[in-house]
């Protein structure tokens, strides 16, 4: 908490940050460059009217039959994560492009993963995603950044190209748990922050730990959100096909603490945290939002995954007993 208001203050106090792919100053946290200023300091692309994140609204969602599952490569190699680093406004995962893939899902081609960050908020306890269900927005919000194969594997290249669906990136809701340790996976992650946390700070040292799957753990990877967006950062280029999973993933209290209270946007010397890192949501203008055909309405209310899993099996049982 001390930190947290520490953080608070220092970020009132003019603090300001670049990021690489923009070439304005913005922020996060101070109000002379938060996201509410993005549409002047980085007109092209942040005022554009087909804006990342958004709220989803399930009532509004309309069927895609098109949108069948994923085929994820080295999603379980624990070769794939090649560094991590601070990058002054979130915690960056790099990726190895030639082991992890993504294609199928209704996107056009094959796209080679790049890189995973995340967003948070101030703790397991307040909100820090960056795409809201219903108005329900979670603890974080991870997003793997894929990139369309015939850039060869160059994301500047890529924005360059003015192309709406030069990036894929897939975003998973996290949900905290009480349950301690529950996920051995971003145990592991976790334990990196402590060896970055000045901006710039990378190691290589997750080499071999931990695989992408470790990470989503629990996520049924066929029911997903589909829209048209943009990168959720200045320039906030309109180059992405969104892909927003429905089921969060389950991280422990704990472990979704370390975010807010270990990596900061400098130096630690110049202490200010990294957190509320998230962009509010965007006005939709039009767009539509696809899903999987599926059973009607509530699959979006907040369940407890011990009641989805119940009722899931419940329905099976059903299912089992009318038709076999
Ligand atoms: C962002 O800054 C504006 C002033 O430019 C302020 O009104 C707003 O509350 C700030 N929003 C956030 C989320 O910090
Ligand atoms: C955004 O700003 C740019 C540069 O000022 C301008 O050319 C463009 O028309 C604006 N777009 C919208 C949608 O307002
Ligand atoms: C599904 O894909 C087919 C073939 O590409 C296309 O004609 C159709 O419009 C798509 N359906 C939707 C709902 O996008
Ligand atoms: C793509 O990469 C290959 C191998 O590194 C290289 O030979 C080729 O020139 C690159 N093409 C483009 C368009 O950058
Ligand atoms: C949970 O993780 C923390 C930090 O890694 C560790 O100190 C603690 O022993 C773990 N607790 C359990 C029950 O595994
Ligand atoms: C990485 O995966 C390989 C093959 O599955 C396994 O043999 C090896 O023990 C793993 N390494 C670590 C550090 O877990
Ligand atoms: C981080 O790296 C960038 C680009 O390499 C550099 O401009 C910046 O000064 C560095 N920031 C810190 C805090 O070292
Ligand atoms: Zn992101």
């Amino acid at each position: 908490m001390i930190a947290f208001l520490l953080a608070f203050l220092a970020a009132l106090l003019c603090e300001s940050v670049h990021s690489e792919g923009s070439s304005v100053a913005w922020c996060y946290n101070d109000p002379a460059c938060n996201f509410t200023t993005w549409p002047e300091l980085a007109p092209h692309h942040c005022n554009g009217s087909s804006q990342s994140p958004i709220n989803i609204v399930t009532a509004q969602v309309q069927e895609n039959p098109n949108l069948t599952q994923f085929k994820l490569t080295g999603f379980d190699a624990n070769t794939t994560f090649t560094s991590i680093t601070n990058s002054g406004v979130s915690v960056v995962v790099n990726l190895d492009d030639k082991i992890m893939s993504v294609q199928g899902g209704d996107l056009p081609g094959l796209y080679v993963s790049k890189n995973f960050h995340l967003h948070w908020g101030s703790g397991s306890s307040l909100p820090g995603s960056e795409h809201t269900v219903n108005g329900k927005q979670y603890a974080m919000e991870l997003h793997i950044v894929n990139v369309h194969s015939k850039y060869n594997g160059s994301v500047s290249v890529a924005l360059a190209a003015h192309d709406s669906s030069a990036l894929a990136v897939l975003g998973f809701f996290i949900e905290g748990t009480d349950e301690a340790n529950k996920t051995k996976g971003w145990d592991v992650l976790t334990s990196f922050l402590t060896k970055i946390p000045n901006k710039n700070d990378t190691t290589v040292d997750i080499m071999n730990q931990i695989t992408m799957n470790s990470l989503l753990e629990g996520v049924d990877k066929t029911k997903y959100y589909r829209y048209q967006g943009s990168l959720t950062t200045p320039d906030c280029n309109e180059a992405v096909i969104w892909t927003v999973f429905k089921e969060p993933i389950k991280v422990s209290n704990n472990l979704i603490n370390r975010f807010s209270t270990t990596v900061f946007t400098k130096t630690t010397s110049a202490p200010v945290l990294i957190f509320n890192n998230f962009r509010g949501v965007q006005p939709l203008n039009g767009r539509v939002v696809t899903s999987q055909v599926e059973q009607t309405g509530s699959s979006a209310a907040p369940l407890s995954p011990t009641t989805s899993i119940s009722s899931f099996t419940l329905l099976l049982l059903l299912f089992s007993l009318c038709c076999l």
